[in-house]
């Protein structure tokens, strides 16, 4: 079981991930191609060699770029942490690296270091600073990985050597407290003793950071799903599902196939009461604006979220519940179960939950409903809560139960007993 032993991965359940570099530029597109594929994988995908590619780093000039302004959001969007690309698969770094110029601050006209900045609004908002850090793939550097390419004549030890981990030492030096190193796509060339020697570094700079599940051979201190992807039941280790809010994480100027907040909402719900954490995704242009659909859709799920944060922040993952109510979802925290309604109805009904009911009331102001909890016919335990009438047509808000015992108590299926 994964344990990342830090109380405030566990408590978050909501974060921010920033996929922010050279590819933001193309957005999806290159010399009148477009990539069906995420756009920030353009240069493995249409095989750009490095000398063009590099050429990307002249023109970037992101003068829009504002962290100050994302961390605010984040935070206004009920988020407890940011997860930020300070290097990606192309090896750009999008900090000050002194041990290799492409980054944004030697190699761009624009010539600042993001990551400060982000640092800076992190620590002025409150919030924690993730770093993702691609610590296998390099297609940049000449001995770093890539998927799908021949790999063979490389030397992998000289460039973790020479380029992974002295930048891993400068990210975790340079910008104060990193709640966590997010690794991505480890690949099979590593070796145990490769990643682990990673993992060890991380560890021997700051003890308290978190090593993502992605470093590979086992060594992740929580799972991380694959994209856009939600574990079935719940899972007792701490986890994290890092998602979409189109169809890609770096800019993609064509993608326009954008979820609904009224799909997201649900979905965050789900992940917090199996245990998880949502880390949502957005994709910075060129020339460092947020798409505002992305910040649209935040702005939907942030209002759920403030709304109805005691039903979310501080509950702990559910126990295995053989229903799946339609257009709800439960989360639970001691003496308390939250009902959460994304569909209109007169009244919630619950089945084979056997608690004593104290009360039942409404999140966002506390009005008192009227219930009821008995034994329905087929001898299931039942519990009906009546929706005040004006409400019938309405979704999208909280119920929550208090209860006599500490935990809601799931009556088995009559098959299970
Ligand atoms: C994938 C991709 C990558 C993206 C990541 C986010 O593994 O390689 O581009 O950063 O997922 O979860």
């Amino acid at each position: 079981m994964k344990d990342t032993k830090q109380q405030w991965f566990k408590d978050a359940k909501y974060g921010l991930f920033i996929h922010w570099g050279l590819y933001s530029m193309l957005g999806g597109e290159y010399k009148g191609r477009k990539t069906t594929r995420i756009a920030e994988w353009i240069m493995n995908n249409f095989d750009i060699s490095v000398e063009e590619y590099e050429k990307l780093a002249k023109e970037f000039n992101p003068v829009n770029f504002d962290a100050d302004m994302m961390v605010r959001k984040a935070k206004e969007w009920g988020m407890k942490y940011v997860v930020f690309t300070s290097k990606h698969h192309d090896g750009f770094a999008l900090y000050d690296s002194k041990c290799s110029d492409y980054n944004i601050v030697n190699a761009t006209p624009y010539g600042k270091d993001v990551l400060k900045q982000l640092a800076d609004a992190c620590k002025k908002y409150g919030l924690k600073l993730g770093l993702y850090y691609s610590q296998a793939q390099d297609w940049h550097d000449p001995n770093g990985l890539m998927f799908r390419k021949e790999n063979s004549h490389k030397d992998y030890q000289y460039y973790l050597d020479n380029k992974a981990k002295p930048q891993l030492r400068e990210i975790l030096t340079q910008y104060g407290e990193i709640g966590l190193i997010w690794f991505d796509t480890p690949m099979d060339e590593s070796t145990y003793e490769q990643s682990k020697s990673m993992f060890d570094l991380v560890k021997s700079i700051q003890p308290n950071c978190i090593v993502s599940g992605r470093i590979g051979n086992g060594l992740g201190e929580y799972m991380t799903t694959a994209d856009n992807f939600i574990p079935r039941l719940p899972y007792k280790g701490d986890w994290e599902v890092p998602a979409t809010l189109n169809d890609t994480w770096g800019f993609n100027k064509f993608d326009n196939n954008w979820k609904d907040s009224k799909d997201i909402i649900p979905l965050l719900l789900k992940i917090v009461s199996r245990g998880g954490n949502y880390l949502l995704n957005i994709g910075p242009d060129g020339i460092g604006n947020v798409p505002e659909e992305s910040i649209k859709i935040l702005d939907e799920v942030g209002s759920y979220v403030n709304e109805n944060q005691e039903g979310i922040f501080g509950t702990v993952r559910m126990d295995y519940y053989s229903y799946e109510p339609i257009g709800l979802e439960l989360t639970q925290k001691p003496y308390k179960l939250f009902v959460h309604v994304f569909s209109p109805r007169p009244r919630i009904e619950l089945l084979n939950i056997g608690n004593k009911i104290k009360n039942a009331y409404l999140l966002h102001n506390n009005e008192k409903l009227d219930f009821i909890a008995y034994r329905a016919c087929e001898d299931a335990a039942l519990i009906e809560v009546e929706i005040p009438e004006e409400m019938h047509e309405k979704a999208y808000y909280c119920v929550c139960l208090e209860l006599e015992e500490e935990r809601p108590i799931f009556e088995p299926l009559e098959d299970e007993a």
